[in-house]
């Protein structure tokens, strides 16, 4: 697949359907974080679609992942290895000295992307969605 990637924009909004992706965030909330100096946000783009979408927010020398989704249609596809590829360089870049995230225990294929790209669990919020699911805290250190 010749996807491209590129810097979110709000327009892009618009062509996101969110439910495509499993609708864990909000447009607002997306577009809080679109506007932040402190986030890089970036779309997949197949031919003229959004197929799917990352984010990072950087806090003093970490990067922290808030978002990475494929479409559900185009997923097992690539997609997402190339979206993280490019938030860990972006991470890189920015001279952070880690790149870290929380996913759902029970997220198998997000955590198998995260393993597959040097990320390890290291440490475990309890209850940390609705108070009920687990979270691991998977973090890749640069040296
Ligand atoms: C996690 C997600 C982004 C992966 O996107 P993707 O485009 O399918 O990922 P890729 O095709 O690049 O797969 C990369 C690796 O992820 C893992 N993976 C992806 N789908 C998987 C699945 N269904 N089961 C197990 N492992 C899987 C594999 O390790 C795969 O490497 P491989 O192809 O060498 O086996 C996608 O499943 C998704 O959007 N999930 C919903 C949103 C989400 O949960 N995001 C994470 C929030 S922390």
């Amino acid at each position: 697949m010749e996807i491209s990637l590129e810097k979110m924009k709000i327009e892009d909004l618009e062509l996101i359907d969110l439910k495509n992706f499993d609708d864990f965030w909000t447009e607002s909330i997306l577009k809080d974080e679109i506007l932040s100096d402190s986030s890089y946000y970036i779309v997949a783009r197949f031919q003229n679609e959004i197929i799917g979408f990352a984010g990072l927010k950087f806090l003093l020398d970490e990067a922290h992942i808030t978002n990475i989704a494929t479409r559900i249609d185009k997923r097992k596809n690539g997609v997402g290895s190339k979206l993280l590829e490019s938030l860990i360089n972006r991470a890189k870049e920015e001279a952070s000295v880690l790149i870290t995230l929380e996913v759902n225990t029970e997220n198998l294929p997000a955590i198998n992307l995260y393993k597959k790209y040097g990320f390890e669990i290291l440490g475990v919020r309890k209850k940390y969605y609705d108070n009920k699911f687990d979270a691991y805290i998977m973090t890749k250190y640069f040296n």
